[in-house]
């Protein structure tokens, strides 16, 4: 039988990395078409470098404090670090930066992020907030092409969640992430091998 190609797959995060350890726990399958090849964090202090080191994977903080104002050095330093690991695509997972068009256009296709909510509605933070305060039925998270406008690029997969009687955001947040977690590694699965099929996640409504 022959062996799944595995892409190198570089995660960005600046937090706690639930979303990284779910890519890197899919990863671990036999058949998924990745490996990550290096986790790296504008945070030092990262949750989520701890646990990509207990992983066993190559990490890499990038201080962007260290790079006072000028983005574009600190950027530099994350493009030479994404392809001295090798790394083919890269997947924001909780990376809370902004990012200029010199990163946006080296990886433009090739740069995936996860947002928690249904696309183009509620861009930003808060979100789970801002669904309350909207009054909603319906939220979620979104799997998206990254491009230079924050969360506007091209939609690869969403999963929707129902808001229910007296939730909190809190609350909310906890269902949606849920989903996240099931998101993400079936839409890199379908990105990476360019697969039609529908995607897996047990969310209620899933739109690819
Ligand atoms: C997630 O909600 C993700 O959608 C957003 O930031 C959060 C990161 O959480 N972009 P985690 O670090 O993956 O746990």
């Amino acid at each position: 039988m022959s062996e799944t190609p595995k892409t190198p797959v570089a995660i960005l995060l600046s937090g706690r990395g639930s979303n990284a350890t779910a890519l890197i726990e899919a990863c671990k399958q036999p058949d998924f078409p990745a490996r990550i090849c290096l986790v790296l964090s504008n945070k030092p202090d990262a949750p989520g470098l701890d646990m990509a080191r207990a992983a066993g994977l190559e990490t890499v903080a990038i201080d962007h404090r260290l790079y006072k104002k000028d983005r574009d050095a600190h950027e530099r330093a994350v493009d030479t670090a994404l392809r001295d690991a090798g790394a083919q695509v890269v997947c924001l997972a909780g990376y809370m930066r902004l990012l200029t068009p010199f990163l946006t256009t080296r990886w433009a296709g090739k740069m995936l992020n996860i947002h928690p909510s249904l696309l183009p509605v509620f861009p930003g933070l808060h979100t789970h907030e801002r669904a309350l305060d909207a009054g909603v039925r319906i939220h979620g998270c979104t799997v998206h092409l990254v491009t230079e406008g924050m969360d506007e690029g091209p939609i690869l997969g969403q999963a929707a969640v129902p808001v229910l009687p007296g939730d909190t955001a809190d609350a909310l947040a906890a269902r949606v992430l849920r989903q996240e977690h099931q998101l993400y590694p079936d839409v890199l699965r379908r990105y990476l091998t360019k697969s039609q099929a529908p995607i897996s996640a047990d969310a209620a409504l899933l739109v690819a």
